[in-house]
């Protein structure tokens, strides 16, 4: 199976070389916990390997993203002006969604697979922040039919995919999406029993054709972005 390098030499070391090329990975985790700074990484890496890559934001502005990128050392701007990762504002679209008044058609998941059926071929990597934002308020078997949709169009489409989810919406909806991609991750916190500190974990219950720890992966959030913490579960 071809990896695509997630950006985190540690975390790649984990999954036999990165995530599984062509296919739809979904980060859930609760707020803080590091899923868009997953996202920049991931795209960061891919743009410098000349990859063309879409950033689908639902909850922030691109110029934020791109703000949150650089302070950490992972500078998008280039690319976006380069037109080698493209921008997808859906924030300000769901913004003036929700001010023009109840009468406005809210974004959902099928305006997601039309943009990618109209998206440019050659884009080969594609990150969806946030998922969870179109799924709360939706017949579960219509949210599980259409994530089944995109997940099947993303990897017929051949593009590697993060899928990222917000923990609250993924409880909401019963975690089905787990079953539509094919990979999880999931990241969290947790207090160490020994020091009575919150830490970071990470945990990927799944990731179809890669062997995978089941163990907690214990990180943090650095200046440098996301590390792995050296444990003895880690190495
Ligand atoms: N430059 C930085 N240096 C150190 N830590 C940082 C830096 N920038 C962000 N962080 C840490 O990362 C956290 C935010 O990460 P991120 O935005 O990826 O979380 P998220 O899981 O996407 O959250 P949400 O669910 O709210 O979207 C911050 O709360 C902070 O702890
Ligand atoms: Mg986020």
């Amino acid at each position: 199976m071809t990896r695509i390098s997630t950006g985190i030499t540690d975390l790649d070391k984990k999954l036999q070389g990165g995530f599984p090329e062509g296919e739809c990975i979904l980060i859930t985790g609760e707020p803080g916990t590091g899923k868009t700074i997953i996202g920049i990484q991931f795209l960061y890496n891919a743009c410098k390997e000349g990859k063309r890559c879409a950033l689908i934001a639902t909850e922030e502005t691109p110029e934020k993203i791109i703000i949150h990128g650089k302070a950490l050392g992972f500078d998008l701007e280039p690319f976006v002006n380069t037109n080698q990762l493209s921008m997808v504002r859906f924030l300000e679209i769901r913004a003036f969604d929700i001010g023009e008044g109840t009468n406005q058609k809210y974004i959902e998941i099928d305006d997601i697979n039309n943009l990618l059926h109209m998206m440019q071929e050659d884009i080969d990597v594609i990150v969806l922040d946030n998922m969870g934002t179109f799924s709360i308020g939706v017949d579960l078997k219509e949210f599980r039919d259409k994530v089944d949709a995109l997940a099947y169009l993303l990897s017929k489409q051949n593009r590697t995919s993060l899928i990222m989810m917000d923990a609250t919406a993924h409880e909401l909806t019963h975690r089905i999406t787990e079953y539509s991609t094919y990979g999880t991750i999931k990241l969290t916190t947790k207090e160490n029993p020994y020091t009575g500190k919150m830490e970071r974990y990470m945990y990927m219950p799944k990731m179809r054709g890669t062997k995978v720890t089941l163990e907690l992966i214990n990180y943090d959030i650095t200046e440098e972005g996301i590390k792995l913490l050296s444990s003895k579960s880690n190495k």
